[in-house]
């Protein structure tokens, strides 16, 4: 049938014998329990949206960008209501009936948006602890309320309003790290097709209570195909990023914006920014949650290394194409 097991189901079968299906146990050389990281953790960069001198706030961003590909912002000026009221909508979503959830269930026609469980093939088949739902935020055209929860009524209002905002945090945030590679301030913004155009795809991660949370993973390790992505978690710990051949947890601060440099941001700066690979632990009382937007050129939109990086000396490091084909051989584990 086209009902799909769900992990939140799964999850619930697993309270009884305090044990999950094999699918889900990882090899011992992704378990979080075996590699995740136990001396002392670096500093993972806090910036300071606030900051009025600007200058020094490009450099911050642009030098977390070039180490990590990972910062988180506060003082980013969203107001702590208008992400209680995303989180609590998305939240009030995933408890609805299951029945209810499936009638936004995804379908088979290449579009990401939808409810799912599963998006990317996975070496080994393992599965992923994790269901989700994904649509559009903006732009308008791109909208399809098809995919947007009725249920709760304030949920449409409650993202709308986030996404209003978070537009004008991703647009700053382009600006300084354009000007952090010596360029324009919209260079980055034009390089993914302006700012009339870019895409904001948000995502909520729903990662249940899972019984055995040493073994397992809410999102394999991966980069986001996307310009960048402004993520905003609940309050149970879970994201951790790779560097230096560790994983590191990322410490959850409440009302930051955590922002991941994501593959088109490495391309267009050929190499100067990089994109961080990360993953999501699962925690064994708690549900963990999390509302990813990726920030993304129009699928027909040609990327690459912006000309203006791009010399003798300096040769591209990553090829000129579509962002339609990035992301199919991406999603199918292709080479690019
Ligand atoms: C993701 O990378 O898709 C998930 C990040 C998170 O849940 O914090
Ligand atoms: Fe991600």
């Amino acid at each position: 049938g086209r009902q799909r097991e769900r992990v939140q189901s799964i999850a619930f079968n697993s309270l009884s014998n305090q044990d999950i299906p094999a699918e889900f146990i990882r090899a011992e050389t992704e378990q979080p329990a075996l590699t995740t990281f136990n001396g002392p953790i670096p500093e993972i960069p806090v910036i300071d949206f606030g900051n009025p001198d600007h200058e020094k706030l490009a450099e911050e961003i642009a030098d977390a960008s070039r180490e990590w590909g990972f910062f988180q912002i506060v003082n980013h000026g969203i107001p702590g209501e208008v992400i209680e009221e995303l989180q609590k909508a998305g939240k009030e979503f995933f408890e609805l009936d299951q029945s209810e959830k499936e009638e936004y269930a995804r379908d088979d026609n290449g579009s990401l948006e939808g409810y799912g469980t599963k998006l990317q093939k996975e070496i080994e088949g393992k599965k992923a602890w994790v269901d989700y739902l994904f649509h559009n935020v903006w732009p308008p055209s791109r909208i399809n309320y098809r995919f947007w929860p009725k249920n709760p009524p304030y949920y449409r209002k409650a993202n709308e309003e986030y996404a209003k905002h978070l537009k004008v945090v991703v647009e700053k945030l382009m600006n300084y790290l354009s000007e952090g590679l010596g360029l324009e301030e919209n260079a980055l913004i034009e390089g993914v097709g302006g700012e009339e155009v870019m895409e904001y795809l948000l995502k909520i991660n729903y990662y249940p209570p899972c019984p055995r949370p040493e073994v397992a993973l809410g999102v394999p390790p991966h980069t986001d195909m996307s310009a960048l992505t402004a993520l905003v978690p609940n309050e149970v710990q879970g994201l951790q990023v790779f560097k230096d051949d560790h994983w590191f947890d990322a410490k959850y601060i409440p009302n930051a914006i955590v922002v991941h440099i994501g593959d088109q941001i490495e391309i267009m700066s050929n190499g100067k920014y990089k994109s961080v690979l990360h993953r999501t632990t699962v925690n064994k009382e708690k549900t963990r949650m999390s509302w990813p937007v990726f920030c993304s050129p129009p699928s027909e939109h040609v990327v690459g290394p912006l000309p203006q990086l791009v010399n003798e000396e300096n040769p591209a490091k990553f090829k000129t194409k579509k962002y339609k084909d990035y992301e199919y051989c991406k999603l199918n584990k292709l080479p690019q």
